[in-house]
């Protein structure tokens, strides 16, 4: 195992469409998914996309609200090959930052609702619908994977902010 680099905003695998994985459960995906845990787990973030560790390839893991638990718990989700559908035209503005574009965080328009579907790290194929927080760390992971940033889906970019100036906004 190992703690890879991150590409940040600018370098072209980043704006790359990442190709579909062949073979989920082969020993390349599960060294790749061991490297990519462990790299979220030391940058402490919420989610992670293969093209930010470099890797072309339709994997993403995020850490969402369990829904086992009715603490604050958050379980972590590994998605291969996602597909996304709208549920709705329901659209919610939050803020969101991303490793790829440190120190920094913008006001983005996701839709409340979706399924979403893929293969799980064994092969299985599932899908879920959700909405809120895990909707929106859906559909901004998955966007990695479609080289669009989230900074694109902004449509103010004065919304677009330092990390260190969000009490100017009312949010910390
Ligand atoms: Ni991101």
């Amino acid at each position: 195992m190992s703690i890879l680099k991150i590409a940040k905003m600018g370098h072209p695998i980043l704006r790359k469409k990442s190709q579909e994985i062949v073979d989920p459960r082969s020993d390349s995906t599960k060294y790749l998914l061991d490297d990519m845990i462990e790299t979220l787990e030391d940058i402490q973030g919420l989610g992670l996309a293969a093209p930010q560790v470099h890797v072309s390839k339709r994997l993403v893991i995020f850490y969402s609200p369990d829904e086992k638990s009715n603490h604050n718990d958050m379980s972590l989700s590994i998605l291969i090959n996602p597909i996304i559908e709208p549920l709705g035209s329901e659209i919610d503005y939050d803020w969101e930052g991303c490793l790829s574009v440190p120190g920094l965080r913008g006001l983005v328009p996701r839709y409340n609702k979706i399924r979403y579907s893929g293969f799980n790290q064994e092969g299985e194929f599932f899908d879920k619908v959700v909405d809120g927080l895990h909707a929106r760390v859906v559909q901004h992971e998955c966007d990695h994977l479609d080289g669009i940033l989230y900074v694109q889906r902004m449509d103010k970019l004065e919304n677009l902010i330092f990390e260190s100036e969000m009490k100017f906004f009312g949010n910390t």
